[in-house]
């Protein structure tokens, strides 16, 4: 059974028409999001062929069924809007989202951009919420000038695996706050092979358990980060393993921050095989003195940070950075192990404060 839907009409007449079991269609392509929104709850294969999204509206996937497969073709594109958003949503149990190949999903952000991102300016629509989303993969998507913030992603037993997201276009027009994977509230994020070029962190995690990021490559932008750790709904981060990436020509390489005043946890944090290079402001840093709008130099022992496990960061940082800072409150960082880490260039910190035993400043 293989049906092509082409349109609304399409679909009200085929339903009005064919048996219940029929209205299940296995292969469904739609032109308009009004149509993808629509119809994606009956097909099990969606195809989003040269979508352009109006103004305003967000591409909605959310009724996604159980186990379908979105595959995105040629390019997709939004209307301009001063807007929150999001531009685009998925959730669902079992699917795979991923794309035909050349195809391309373009936020065209130059049109929002004026430096302040998400701090003012004009009001800028995030990109993807990939929220609710169990058991999942989202795979191979080619995504580019995202307006703000790219990914923020909750659920359980989410893959992102080969994202490739370029906002380098930003980089000299303006770009801001154009965070690549924003995690929150998830047990079991796996983001594999992902290639970023943006403004703002590669990867944040705000709160979560078990969460993966491998073989990437960042660039460009704040490094990847745990963080900023407080003041939410969840406060907690647990299980976090990053491994066999680079982080080049950004402002930290690997980063934890928590929120000055602040309770919650940070805990069992590895980092293996990690390489920098051109890294402008800290190689590694942890601090517990964040704030957005500035940090307050003065530890605080709320979000203890413990069980943290480096093996292996090296590479160089720029000859203003420091390679190490870490600014801990008293007691509250702790067990943590500390090898292999040989980063060349920049000054020493001389702001380190408690720094656990195990590690070094
Ligand atoms: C997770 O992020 C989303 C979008 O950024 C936000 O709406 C939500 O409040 C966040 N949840 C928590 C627990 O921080
Ligand atoms: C310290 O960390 C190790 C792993 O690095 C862990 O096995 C151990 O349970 C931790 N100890 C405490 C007291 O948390
Ligand atoms: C640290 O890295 C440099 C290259 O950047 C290398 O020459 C040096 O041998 C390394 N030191 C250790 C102790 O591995």
């Amino acid at each position: 059974m293989h049906f092509q839907l082409l349109g609304l009409a399409a679909l009200g007449s085929l339903a009005a028409a064919a048996p219940a079991d029929l209205v299940e269609r296995a292969s469904c392509t739609f032109t308009s999001a009004a149509q993808a929104a629509a119809g994606v709850q009956s097909c099990s294969n969606v195809i989003l062929r040269n979508i352009q999204v109006p103004a305003g509206q967000t591409l909605d996937l959310t009724k996604a069924k159980k186990g379908a497969t979105i595959t995105f073709e040629g390019t997709t594109t939004f209307g301009y809007k001063e807007w929150t958003g999001p531009l685009i949503r998925f959730a669902g149990t079992g699917i795979t989202v991923t794309q035909a190949p050349g195809a391309v999903i373009d936020g065209q952000g130059m049109r929002w951009w004026d430096t302040k991102g998400t701090n003012g300016g004009k009001k800028k629509p995030k990109f993807i919420y990939a929220h609710k989303l169990y058991s999942s993969t989202i795979k191979g998507l080619h995504i580019k000038n995202s307006p703000v913030q790219v990914f923020s992603v909750q659920g359980n037993e989410v893959h992102l695996n080969d994202i490739t997201i370029d906002n380098s276009a930003g980089d000299k027009q303006g770009g801001h706050n154009t965070d690549a994977f924003d995690v929150n509230d998830s047990n079991g994020v796996y983001i594999v092979g992902a290639n970023v070029k943006n403004q703002d962190d590669c990867l944040a995690i705000n709160s979560g358990t078990n969460i993966h990021f491998n073989r990437g490559t960042c660039s460009g932008g704040h490094g990847i980060s745990i963080g900023s750790v407080g003041g939410r709904s969840n406060n907690v981060v647990k299980d976090v393993f990053i491994s066999d990436s680079t982080v080049v020509d950004s402002d930290n390489g690997i980063r934890i921050k928590t929120i000055s005043g602040a309770t919650g946890s940070v805990s069992g944090i590895h980092y293996g095989n990690i390489i920098l290079k051109n890294i402008k402001k800290n190689g590694i840093v942890i601090q517990q003195d964040y704030l957005n709008g500035g940090p307050t130099g003065k530890p605080t022992t709320g979000v203890p940070i413990t069980n943290v496990n480096v093996n292996g960061v090296t590479g160089s940082v720029a000859g203003s950075a420091t390679p190490v800072y870490l600014l801990c409150g008293k007691g509250s960082c702790s067990n943590w192990t500390w090898k292999g880490v040989n980063i060349s260039g920049g000054k020493k910190s001389s702001k380190c404060q408690n720094v656990p035993s195990g590690a070094s400043c």
